[in-house]
């Protein structure tokens, strides 16, 4: 197991030894896996192409990491805790011999169907056990796992599933949330009416409704379980070789497949969980995202399995059956170590103390939060209702394309601060830089959030595409990974993430892209144009607000509002829903033709006295008619 800090003195000399040679301290928590073969290199890099290599030449397979070598000392222990949607049902527990043999299962059942190292699989599936089993179960054999959030509509999944040509996709019939019961296996349905590349869909029954089989295609897997062992050996993998592929918006053209692979990510998702959590012997864990996330894969999945501890899935939503329902669950499963978002603690404090009141809350060692900067008043709440003011708040921050915690309190070891996610992990290099890209050395002071030098589990590539990884991470600034992100450093070196600093809006943590949004919008048959910002929201973070223009003079606003809402929720998913639609006439544009914006921005934001220089625009008197009309809603 890699090394645990114990006290901020510990922090500062690791950190230090981390800088000083990274391929030594990193060579040293990677020695503490099992390895079929030992790596050749530690690290090859360099950030021009990018080449980023960690651990190449050793083999090993992640699976054995997370399951085969705990079998011997902690084989009957809960690996997998689960809770489901409705709070009637019974919660369901895996040991590590028990989820060893499922995962086992689950992939012959994969190789059944014709699945082999090196395939892309999508994953569309609810918070069930069998996600996180079917996870492992590509890994097990080498194949590529693209988890898609259950959320986006029919044509993103299609979107998606051909981008990385899967040959099999994995769905239930449906999906519960809440009260509601959503048909996935239909929409998977839909989707593959465009996709040539699957040639299998494999359903896990969860609510029992009736669905459609197209023969020859869709198995059950309820039934092919019964045809399969539970003896699966491991595929053997170089640390280089990719372990999955995630999605993720950018300020540009269609999500983009992240690439992680097997090696470096295993060693960095352990020990990042082992010291963000301070995570010890019998611990109950509880992150509450959802695995189509890099949260849940990074910190439901491989880090805590990794680790050997027990950690836990959600099915459900916050507010179901009550506001009360995280408290209920902690209080009853005796979490130790509790992980979500700001919009989650948002919404929860919007619904009142009454919720919180009932449950002890008293087995809470940590708190994390993830996905936005924390507001100060959620903050706050988090830490006197929830830890009652006496448990530790880390603050984490990180990205899809980091694969792992970057910046965060190391559990109750050293200092916090609110709002501010701290010091970097040992082994990462974070800097400061100006537009220009030149390095601000001083503290007490705001900037470009880059990282200098490569860490384990960073990307590797964008899928299929390694230009467009590129171009989006390595090309602002020579030498620089560039997060998107702008942060100010205090006169203690702490760091407070401000927020993106490109055309990308956080809904509710989820990143969603204004070009995406905008093309979504001008897929609506009355739509001749769009223009998408994000705008402060009290729940959500930022809210998505769209300027639109349509074609001719529009009798019932409402209803053609409704009519493009339609069409987002189609072409993305629910969640890229704008919040706010404003009919305008015309868009402030350069003579160049670009959309500023920046001025759509501060005028959605209510900042009307910093719109600043409108004179250099094509049509200057655009902005005074879209500024009254806003007055006006
Ligand atoms: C973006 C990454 C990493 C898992 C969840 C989101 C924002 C993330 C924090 C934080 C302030 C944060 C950043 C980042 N972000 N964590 N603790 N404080 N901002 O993953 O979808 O890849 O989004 O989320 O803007 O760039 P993601």
């Amino acid at each position: 197991m890699t090394h645990q800090i114990d006290s901020f003195e510990e922090y500062k000399s690791e950190y230090a030894k981390s800088v000083k040679d990274p391929k030594k301290f990193w060579a040293k928590q990677a020695k503490t896996f099992h390895w079929r073969k030992p790596w050749k290199k530690t690290l090859d890099w360099n950030f021009k192409e990018p080449k980023v290599k960690w651990f190449a030449g050793g083999k090993l397979n992640i699976t054995e990491n997370c399951l085969d070598r705990h079998l011997k000392d902690r084989g009957d222990q809960v690996a997998l805790l689960w809770e489901a949607n409705d709070p009637k049902e019974a919660s369901k527990s895996y040991t590590y011999k028990e989820l060893h043999r499922e995962v086992c299962r689950f992939a012959n059942v994969l190789k059944r169907n014709g699945a082999k190292k090196g395939d892309r699989i999508c994953l569309y599936m609810p918070m069930l056990p069998e996600l996180g089993i079917a996870v492992l179960a590509c890994a097990r054999i080498g194949a590529i796992h693209s988890v898609v959030f259950a959320g986006f509509s029919a044509n993103a999944l299609a979107d998606r599933i051909n981008d990385a040509s899967c040959n099999i996709v994995l769905t239930s019939d449906a999906i519960r949330r809440g009260k509601k019961v959503i048909p996935a296996k239909l929409v998977v349905d839909e989707a593959l009416q465009n996709c040539p590349s699957v040639k299998k869909v494999i359903i896990t029954n969860c609510a029992g409704i009736e669905v459609s089989i197209t023969e020859g295609r869709d198995v059950w897997l309820f039934e092919e379980l019964k045809k399969v062992s539970a003896k699966c050996p491991a595929e053997e993998m170089d640390a280089e070789d990719p372990l999955f592929v995630l999605y993720t918006s950018g300020s540009t053209g269609k999500p983009k497949g992240v690439v992680h692979t097997c090696g470096g990510y295993m060693v960095y998702t352990e020990y990042s969980f082992k010291n963000v959590f301070q995570y010890k012997e019998g611990d109950i864990y509880w992150c509450t995202a959802d695995i189509g996330w890099i949260t849940g894969h990074s910190y439901i999945i491989y880090g805590p399995l990794l680790a050997g501890a027990t950690t836990m899935m959600f099915e459900g939503v916050p507010t179901y059956p009550d506001a009360g329902r995280f408290w209920k669950v902690v209080d009853k499963h005796k979490v130790n170590q509790f992980y979500t978002a700001p919009t989650a603690i948002r919404a929860l404090m919007a619904c009142g103390l009454q919720h919180v009141k009932p449950y002890k809350l008293n087995t809470l060692k940590v708190l994390g939060t993830v996905g936005e900067p924390i507001n100060e008043e959620a903050w706050n709440w988090y830490d006197e209702h929830i830890g009652k003011g006496k448990i530790p708040i880390v603050d984490t921050w990180w990205q899809t394309e980091t694969g792992g915690i970057m910046i965060s309190a190391l559990g109750d070891k050293g200092p916090r601060k609110a709002t501010y996610a701290g010091y970097p992990l040992p082994g990462i290099q974070p800097v400061l830089l100006d537009p220009k890209g030149k390095l601000i050395k001083e503290n007490e002071k705001e900037g470009l959030l880059a990282i200098r030098f490569p860490w384990p589990s960073m990307i590797r590539t964008t899928y299929g595409d390694h230009k467009r990884c590129k171009n989006t991470y390595f090309s602002a600034f020579k030498n620089h990974y560039f997060t998107g992100d702008g942060a100010r450093r205090d006169k203690d070196g702490m760091y407070r993430i401000i927020g993106r600093v490109d055309d990308v809006i956080n809904v509710s943590g989820h990143r969603i892209g204004t070009a995406e949004v905008e093309n979504a919008i001008n897929q609506n048959p009355v739509v001749v144009e769009s223009a998408v910002v994000g705008y402060p929201h009290a729940i959500k973070g930022q809210g998505i607000y769209a300027f639109v223009i349509t074609a001719g003079k529009i009798k019932n606003e409402e209803e053609v509002r409704k009519s493009i809402l339609a069409t987002v929720s189609k072409e993305i998913g629910k969640i890229a829903k704008p919040e706010q639609i404003q009919f305008v006439a015309g868009l402030p544009k350069t003579r160049s033709g670009k959309i500023m914006r920046r001025i759509l921005r501060k005028i959605a934001e209510g900042r009307h006295d910093q719109l600043g220089d409108v004179s250099t625009l094509l049509d200057p008197s655009v902005v005074e008619k879209i500024l009254k009309d806003f007055l006006k809603k």
